[in-house]
């Protein structure tokens, strides 16, 4: 496609969208790459599917395939999705949870997300799901931005209480955030201390530029 092999001198923008959740959503050819972005920052593929890979890395491929369901909090073009399936060749349940229904429709359309087998998707907001979901999850990737906005929920008590009690033994959390300012390292230093002994958490910083991840295993009830 001409658009493809032009963009790695130009990115190329090919659709552009508002939405209620993200101000405008964009698609565009970047380095040979359909890339999703919100108006401030990427939201799916490039960079942001590097640095959630790296991320899976971490707690190890071989390890994750052998996991029966994996939880995806926040999905856009459902890059890890895509990592998940493709690379890692998962082929347990992955359930996707995203809020904003035109990114779904994105996805479909641009990156056939409604072709993966394994993969349901639920439109809802991600606070609300887990509080009524009854599954435990082996994996749980939480991925929650509106445009460069981290809401506050998922620092929480709560929601931290809650994510806990849905992941299963032996099974990790894979947390994306992103520090900009000195609040953002104080906030993501308080989260890291709100996990006992009974987790064991890792955290990677400066990912790429302004992304630090988390890692949490859940060593025992
Ligand atoms: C960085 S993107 C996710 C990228 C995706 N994980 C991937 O691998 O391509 C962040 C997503 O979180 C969604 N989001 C924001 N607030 C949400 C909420 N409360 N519940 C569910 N999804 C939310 C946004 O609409 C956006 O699609």
């Amino acid at each position: 496609m001409l658009a493809k092999i032009f963009s790695y001198f130009i990115p190329i923008n090919v659709f552009k969208k508002k939405s209620s959740f993200s101000n405008t959503l964009e698609l565009t050819w970047n380095n040979g790459e359909l890339v999703l972005d919100s108006k401030n920052t990427n939201y799916s593929y490039g960079s942001l599917q590097r640095i959630l890979r790296k991320g899976l890395k971490y707690i190890g491929f071989e390890r994750i395939k052998k996991f029966k369901s994996i939880l995806v909090l926040g999905v856009a073009g459902g890059s890890v999705i895509k990592t998940i399936v493709d690379e890692i060749k998962f082929e347990g349940k992955i359930t996707g949870i995203e809020i904003d229904s035109t990114i779904i429709e994105i996805a479909n359309h641009y990156f056939k997300l409604n072709e993966i087998k394994n993969l349901e998707i639920i439109i809802d907001d991600a606070f609300e799901f887990v509080l009524k979901t009854k599954d435990k999850y082996d994996l749980i990737i939480i991925d929650i931005f509106q445009d460069t906005i981290m809401p506050n929920f998922l620092f929480e008590d709560f929601f931290i209480n809650r994510i806990n009690f849905l992941l299963n033994v032996q099974g990790f959390i894979l947390f994306n955030t992103m520090v900009i300012s000195e609040n953002d390292s104080i906030r993501n230093l308080t989260y890291k201390k709100k996990f006992n002994a009974n987790y064991s958490i890792r955290m990677y910083p400066k990912v790429e530029q302004h992304n630090e991840l988390f890692t949490v295993k859940k060593l025992k009830n």
